[in-house]
């Protein structure tokens, strides 16, 4: 199968082979030099100094593991969504009691950093700022550095990024930056299964912690902390998950950072000519934003996304996402992050070139 969703993504040989390696105990020395290799090469693709907690969870845990860990209830909270995962973050905030500001951007658009710092300027009891970097669902990536500069000249509250499907895959620079919490999950660029939410996190983050009243227990930073102290977690890790981390950064690492991006970016620009050759437009409006880990486009008119779906699965073996929200049954969308190569690409466009045509001759 060509697995092209954007997340799970495929997981390179090795990476398989790392997850089939014998239980240990998950309180004795063996378990502490993984773990304490997986944080230490995490916080390398993570370009940061700060702290990086690793959890039991897939994505949307680090994004409530970040909510109840930094606010209280009431705290006034500016949710920046341009798609469903930032709906979804929004969400979350509410769910938690905190009173949440919605800056909704249509989809398909990216976020304006000048209406962010508008908003924050306007009103200085704004405590966080939850933003999305890389909207799964529409494949557009907003414009992280400049919204940061836009939320630190506006008054600086807490910035909270859901980097879910861009860290490991795309260059961000939490400390350069100032990102006071950045969030990550293993089924993405990081070519391991799902199941384990990266935070890196920050000191205005770790002082707000210290304030933060919302409940919370499983997600608390504190017994994190505390726990990774010894190379541990404070409760039964995912031990094979780690197994394939630390494998996966290794081979992210011999690859290196710069390779890393530049890779992304050009499968992203290559998918999108693929795309565009086909005569099929992007959801993304303006290219500058478009994803170079997930695209996302249109399907002609009066063509079914189930029908199209399925028969590139069933007649070529390729797997794409469906779109989510009032995106659903007239947008496909294709990851291309992690272990992925031109070739992958290929085979999508070819498949899709087929399937399309014999979908327009039914129609005809
Ligand atoms: C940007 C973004 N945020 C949040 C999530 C939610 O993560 P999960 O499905 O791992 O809980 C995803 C997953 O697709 C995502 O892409």
């Amino acid at each position: 199968m060509n697995l092209r969703t954007p997340g799970p993504t495929p997981i390179p040989p090795s990476v398989a082979q790392a997850l089939a390696q014998p239980m240990i105990n998950h309180r004795g020395p063996e378990f502490e030099a993984l773990f304490a290799e997986v944080v230490a090469n995490l916080q390398r693709v993570f370009q940061t100094q700060h702290e990086v907690l690793v959890l039991t969870a897939s994505g949307t845990g680090g994004l409530e593991a970040a909510v109840v860990n930094l606010f209280s209830p009431g705290d006034r909270v500016l949710a920046v969504s341009i798609g469903n995962f930032g709906d979804r973050f929004t969400k979350i905030a509410e769910v938690y009691g905190t009173d949440v500001q919605r800056l909704r951007f249509p989809n398909g658009h990216a976020a304006d950093p000048g209406a962010i710092a508008e908003r924050l300027r306007a009103d200085p009891a704004i405590k966080g700022v939850l933003v999305t970097h890389n909207e799964t669902s529409t494949g557009v990536t907003n414009d992280l550095e400049a919204i940061t500069r836009a939320v630190h000249e506006a008054g600086a509250p807490l910035l909270v990024v859901d980097g879910i499907s861009s860290v490991g895959s795309l260059d961000v620079r939490p400390d350069e930056w100032g990102i006071d919490v950045l969030i990550a999950g293993s089924q993405k660029g990081w070519m391991v299964p799902p199941g384990i939410t990266m935070l890196a996190v920050g000191p205005r983050a770790w002082e707000a912690h210290r304030h933060a009243r919302l409940p919370r227990y499983y997600f608390d930073f504190t017994a994190a902390h505390k726990s990774a102290q010894k190379h541990q977690t404070p409760w039964t890790p995912a031990v094979s998950l780690l197994y394939a981390f630390r494998e996966a950064l290794r081979l992210m690492l011999a690859e290196g950072l710069p390779a890393l991006f530049e890779r992304h970016r050009r499968l992203g620009a290559y998918t999108r000519a693929g795309l565009r050759e086909l005569g099929l437009r992007l959801v993304p409006v303006d290219e500058r934003y478009a994803s170079n880990t997930v695209t996302a486009f249109w399907l002609p008119e009066r063509c079914s996304a189930d029908a199209v779906q399925e028969r590139l699965r069933a007649e070529y073996g390729v797997v794409l996402a469906e779109g989510q929200g009032e995106l659903q049954g007239k947008i496909l969308r294709i990851g291309h992050m992690g272990y992925v190569s031109e070739a992958d690409i290929d085979a999508v466009l070819q498949a899709l070139r087929q399937v399309l045509a014999t979908q327009a001759a039914t129609r005809a």
